[in-house]
């Protein structure tokens, strides 16, 4: 049943204002980041935060990311902050990095959904941070795609998500970065990566060892604790069987032409269009393009009604990690090594 009549807004002043209003009021509204567009509410507010599980259909021991606008409200909210945690604040905030600290009471646990820490970003984005220092408070906001399915990188994917659900959405464009933040948490002297996005093992590593938590690359059995609870749901999955093709192209096309069925479809390079024998969508040539695309790729191929997909394993360094983690997800962790 809807609830409300989601009013798709431009990114005015007027938006802005009328969006803190709401915010303020305890609603919840898609907002534009640099990543995904995420589902912002009231960090304090365990009402709001209510909203935004019922929006999501999200589980409720997923603890959700808080974003602040300027270092003072890092204070409010964690209890302890490494130097570390400084250092990496002076280098990639704003920016996508998630760091995940103790928190303070003030941080109510569904928002951590019941964890005694609290995942942190400074968002690199104008609206997003207007918003946030117009409300004077910090934000949780999950990505604002329905759970389980691609996150949002436009505007229109929020809409066509969460119609009736929330009362506006922000519309900044398409999001520069395409894939979520990377978290990270501390310990001994170590950087964990427990999710993989556009600040990279090889970025992080100038400031402290970096360990890549088994979560991201390895599937986590129901009896196993997860560090990022996030990581242990399916994800991205379109309706198609998803794999992962990790392999030249001449392997590729033989691979599909040998398991060519009725509602095939492969998502290649750009490079790799015109050598591609089968229907085919691509998605950029560099990691960073990759990474951009994949989400809107991912929905595309529900719209045109893909069965059984076969992707190009992107590469595994920089950014390329963090599409070839979502992809895994889309996959259900099914690659086909060639
Ligand atoms: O780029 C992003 O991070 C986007 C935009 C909107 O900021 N947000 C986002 O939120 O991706 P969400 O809720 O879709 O993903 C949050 C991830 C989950 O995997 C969750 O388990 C992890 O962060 N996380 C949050 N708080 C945590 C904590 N206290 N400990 C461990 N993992 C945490
Ligand atoms: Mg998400």
């Amino acid at each position: 049943m809807a609830l409300y009549n989601t009013r798709l807004l431009g990114n005015s002043e007027e938006s802005i204002s009328y969006c803190v209003e709401l915010i303020n009021n305890g609603e919840v509204i898609g907002i534009p980041t640099e990543t995904v567009y995420g589902l912002a509410g009231d960090a304090l507010n365990p009402a709001a935060i209510y909203k935004i599980f019922e929006a999501k259909g999200r589980p409720q021991d997923n603890p959700l990311i808080v974003h602040i606008s300027k270092m003072s409200m890092l204070e409010e909210i964690a209890c302890y902050i490494p130097d570390i945690a400084y250092t990496l604040a002076d280098n990639f905030w704003p920016g996508p990095l998630t760091m995940v600290l103790p928190k303070k009471d003030i941080i109510p646990l569904q928002t951590s959904g019941g964890l005694d820490t609290v995942g942190i970003r400074m968002p690199a984005n104008s609206i997003a941070l207007k918003i946030i220092s117009q409300c004077k408070k910090p934000l949780a906001a999950p990505s604002a795609n329905i759970s389980g399915a691609p996150s949002p990188t436009t505007a229109k994917h929020v809409y066509n998500d969460l119609n009736g659900k929330i009362p506006a959405i922000i519309d900044g464009g398409a999001c520069m970065v395409g894939v979520e933040s990377t978290v990270i948490s501390f310990e001994d002297n170590s950087i964990r990566i427990l999710r993989p996005g556009m600040i990279s093992e090889e970025d992080l590593k100038k400031y402290a060892p970096v360990i890549i938590d088994k979560g991201v690359n390895e599937k986590i059995h129901e009896n196993e604790k997860a560090l990022s609870p996030g990581m242990k749901y399916k994800h991205y999955s379109p309706k198609a069987e998803v794999y992962v093709i990790d392999g030249e192209l001449v392997a590729f096309n033989n691979y599909v032409r040998n398991n060519f069925e009725e509602g095939t479809f492969c998502v290649v390079f750009d490079k790799d269009s015109s050598l591609i024998d089968f229907p085919h969508l691509t998605y950029g040539n560099s990691s960073e393009e990759n990474a951009r695309q994949l989400f809107d790729k991912l929905r595309e191929l529900d719209d045109i009604g893909a069965k059984t997909v076969y992707f190009r394993c992107p590469l595994k360094d920089g950014v390329g990690l963090a599409v070839y983690n979502r992809l895994l997800r889309a996959a259900g962790f099914e690659v086909i090594k060639l």
